[in-house]
């Protein structure tokens, strides 16, 4: 994985805006059986990932940080959603909050480092304006003599939070969604029970390895691919030799209520089949040696395994780059005891990588004239054709109470 070069639209057709209607104008001449993917515009030209920006990242919850990356009063995380920084701090009273990283004086970024702690207040390097962690401006030069300056008035900007398995969520709207119609609603819709999520506490657990990817591909790529199957046999073989019916090409993660078994002489979800680490205690039996997976869509995967959970955090940056930060949580005691954790961490570090590299081979494709009408999605696929409604209707502002229409 390499940074990207910004995407240049290499054909005329690769300049327009996208579609707003529902159906695809380039189903054309496929037969019913098989349906096209988007075209490849709508993963390199700016004016859609633009779009996107403000219509998904800026309009949707989107996860930016585990809680426990704030453990104190003046921790605090910045973070890019859609186009704007984010800046996450924990109070003196605990709390998690969220604002807009923008100094109300003149505009300078607040916090240029992506994550740190400040004392009492956040202080801007230009003139000095401070502001409580709580958001409040509590001082400034002259500000006696500046009585026009009203401090509540000028506090930062707050975002939305929501706190969920651990990881602190942001809604930059101004009147966000309901949570749980955007993010719950994708768990029950997986796993066909909203507790089942819960058994793997995956609040409680403790970070043991974070990975962080720079990919050079589309987010949609990379969403794409993690809802199929139909590439684990040609590129993922310590996968599948973990989980054998991924051998079959199903996207089998995608089925309510089922998660994939593991293979008769597999002993742990690690990278050679070796027993893991120590299994999650309030596990169902239904829950032991599976694998689920579940697409919080715009930006998070979730992978529940026995022992551990792997949690995947999208930062798209551009048409064709997007930062990945992938989280391996284990119980509290496996992470205090030290032990090794590398042949857990490896299976999927290893699948990351073959799944970011297939990413990137399509990325530069997506702008040739021969791909100017889109791909072809295979019928056991029709849940990612979903998606790509899913992006379109957003995109046409339907799916998106509140945040208007496309430009
Ligand atoms: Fe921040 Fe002036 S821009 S204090
Ligand atoms: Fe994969």
């Amino acid at each position: 994985m390499t940074t990207g070069t910004p995407a240049t639209t290499g054909t005329p057709a690769a300049t327009g805006t996208p579609a707003t209607t529902g159906t695809s104008a380039t189903t054309g001449d496929l037969p019913p059986s098989l349906v096209a993917t988007l075209p490849g515009d709508w993963y390199v030209d700016p004016a859609v990932f633009a779009l996107e920006q403000r219509l998904i990242f800026e309009s949707m919850w989107f996860c930016v940080t585990r809680s426990a990356d704030l453990p104190a009063p003046g921790s605090f995380r910045t973070a890019v959603v859609g186009r704007e920084s984010v800046l996450i701090g924990r109070g003196r009273d605990g709390t998690v909050r969220a604002f807009f990283n923008v100094c109300r004086h003149r505009g300078a970024r607040l916090c240029t480092e992506e994550s740190g702690t400040v004392g009492r207040a956040f202080r801007c390097t230009y003139h000095a304006w401070t502001y409580d962690l709580d958001g409040r401006l509590i001082a400034a030069p002259n500000l006696t003599k500046m009585p026009d300056v009203d401090r509540i008035g000028y506090g930062l900007v707050r975002v939305h939070v929501r706190e969920w398995l651990g990881y602190v969520w942001v809604c930059l709207a101004d009147d966000p969604p309901p949570f749980e119609d955007d993010v719950l609603g994708e768990v029950v819709t997986r796993l066909g029970d909203a507790r089942a999520i819960d058994r793997y506490g995956v609040a409680d657990l403790e970070l043991g390895r974070r990975i962080r990817y720079d990919v050079a591909a589309n987010w949609k790529l990379i969403v794409e691919n993690f809802m199929e199957c139909y590439h684990c046999a040609t590129i993922h073989p310590e996968l599948v030799e973990v989980l054998p019916e991924f051998a079959a090409g199903y996207a089998a993660q995608y089925y309510v209520g089922h998660g994939a078994e593991f293979g008769e002489r597999i002993e742990g979800f690690t990278v050679d089949g070796s027993p893991g680490l120590d299994r999650i205690p309030t596990l169902s039996p239904e829950q032991d040696r599976r694998y689920f997976a579940i697409t919080v869509k715009p930006q998070v995967f979730v992978n529940l395994v026995p022992d551990h959970v792997i949690l995947h955090r999208m930062f798209p940056l551009a048409p064709d780059r997007t930062i990945v930060e992938c989280d391996w949580l284990y119980l509290p005691d496996v992470v205090a005891s030290g032990r090794d954790l590398d042949r857990s961490v490896e299976l999927f570090h290893r699948v990351n990588q073959q799944d970011f590299d297939a990413c990137e081979r399509c990325q530069p494709s997506m702008s040739s004239r021969v791909y100017a009408r889109g791909g072809v999605l295979v019928p056991s696929e029709h849940h990612i054709g979903g998606f790509h409604d899913w992006v379109r209707a957003k995109l046409a502002g339907t799916g998106s109470p509140g945040a208007g229409s496309p430009g």
